[in-house]
């Protein structure tokens, strides 16, 4: 299983993947369209066949603030470490921007924390609530959770 950057031959899977879970009400649906612009956001978990088998993107929302977005591994694949593995890499390529703090919005907190997050407040973050919470019809049942983690010590706590 190798990770990579995602390429626009990448797309239709992407898209797949993600509005299957969508129809189950467990991930916001997305539009190629929007894959496409961000298609440098997206990394893509492709087996020794060719065939994808997860994808994430980060989201930015500033220089120093990404959500970790439109996590999917294929049913079939879950369990065995690949959904920490694209997170893994998400951080890496944030780390690479500069990108100093993750957070994402979840029913799978559980999932998350064995990756290194810690629940937060979600109005930590209200370009999330500004940019997708206030249109989303969920908005007033809404049983995610939110949860964070920061990427880098500050200088003066690596000087301390
Ligand atoms: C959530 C998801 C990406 C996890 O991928 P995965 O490849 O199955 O997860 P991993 O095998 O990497 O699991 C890593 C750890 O998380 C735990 N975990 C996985 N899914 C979990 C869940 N739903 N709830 C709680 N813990 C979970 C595993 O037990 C494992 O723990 P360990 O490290 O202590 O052994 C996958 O289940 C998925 O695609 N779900 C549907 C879409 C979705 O909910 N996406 C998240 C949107 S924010």
């Amino acid at each position: 299983m190798s990770l990579r950057v995602a390429q626009l031959a990448d797309v239709a899977a992407i898209v797949a993947l993600v509005n299957g879970y969508a129809a189950d009400s467990v991930m916001l649906p997305i539009t190629s369209d929007r894959v496409v612009l961000a298609i440098e956001d997206f990394v893509v978990a492709v087996d020794a066949r060719g065939r994808m088998r997860g994808c994430g993107a980060l989201k930015e929302y500033s220089p120093s603030l990404a959500e970790v977005a439109s996590l999917a591994v294929q049913r079939d694949a879950h369990g065995s470490g690949l959904g920490k593995r694209i997170v893994a890499e998400l951080e890496a390529l944030a780390r690479m921007r500069g990108i100093e703090e993750l957070f994402a919005l979840t029913m799978t907190a559980g999932f998350f924390q064995s990756a290194g997050y810690a629940i937060a407040e979600r109005t930590r973050y209200p370009e999330k609530i500004r940019r997708d919470c206030s249109s989303c019809a969920r908005r007033f049942g809404c049983a995610e959770v939110c949860v964070a983690r920061v990427l880098r010590t500050s200088t003066m706590d690596c000087a301390a």
